[in-house]
């Protein structure tokens, strides 16, 4: 198992509000495979992610990565964690609006300090895998979304991280495109989990999580 969740609660406050986003997930997600989580809009699947994500602290409850108590674990270990383990793929792509697709990836590698030759072989492989490589010189500007995504995954496997974490990865592509954004992400058997609304997107997960109302469904 890559994560055991263990009666997990997370509450957001609105001032004096109190919104209680998850109330009490127990659930393990295994390694190797696509995990989806579901569910209607507000029913707690991007702060489920925000949490594995080490974007949000887990509240109460318990989170173990690869059998660490991630409440356990120093800021420091987080972020490395997160800059060298993790990679992130997001709805709206994230991605450097002033650097090419081969610079976008290239730059993450090399904040990690990885050797400059490294850095240019990993890019390039990662740009063919995602089918880019002809439009490396290319800027978001001049990319389509399904382009920007795919750049947004080479950027993430290059990284060759222990999983990714994909908020709503093709909510904002159409039905084609998003299916081939799927293709790829399945192809590259890697740990993925992702959260969607999409019947289609969610046959492709070997696992289902489906929430409703911070609880599983
Ligand atoms: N930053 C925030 N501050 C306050 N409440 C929040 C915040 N983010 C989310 N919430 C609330 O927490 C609950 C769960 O939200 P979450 O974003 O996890 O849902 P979701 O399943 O990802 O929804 P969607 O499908 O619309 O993305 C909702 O009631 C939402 O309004
Ligand atoms: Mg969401």
């Amino acid at each position: 198992m890559i994560f055991e969740i263990k009666d997990l609660h997370f509450s957001y406050f609105l001032g004096k509000e109190k919104i209680e986003a998850l109330r009490g997930l127990t659930l393990s997600i295994r390694k190797g495979v696509m995990t989806a989580v579901s569910g209607p809009s507000g029913s707690g699947k991007s702060t489920l992610l925000n949490i594995l994500g080490l974007i949000e602290p887990a509240l109460e409850g318990q989170v173990f990565f690869l059998g660490r108590n991630l409440a356990l674990l120093k800021e420091k270990e987080k972020n490395h964690l997160r800059k060298h383990k993790f990679g992130f793929i997001f709805q709206q792509f994230h991605l450097i609006p002033v650097l090419t697709a081969e610079e976008n990836v290239a730059y993450f590698l090399s904040s990690q300090g990885l050797p400059s030759q490294e850095v240019r072989s990993r890019t390039k492989k990662a740009l063919e895998a995602v089918g880019l490589w002809p439009q490396r010189g290319q800027k978001p500007f001049e990319l389509s979304g399904g382009q920007k995504q795919r750049v947004a995954i080479a950027r993430a496997i290059a990284k060759r991280p222990d999983l990714i974490i994909a908020d709503e990865p093709t909510a904002s592509l159409d039905r084609k495109t998003a299916q081939e954004i799927m293709e790829i992400l399945a192809s590259c058997s890697q740990t993925v989990i992702l959260t969607t609304h999409d019947p289609m997107v969610e046959a492709y997960a070997q696992d289902r999580i489906r929430l409703a109302d911070g609880r599983l469904a």
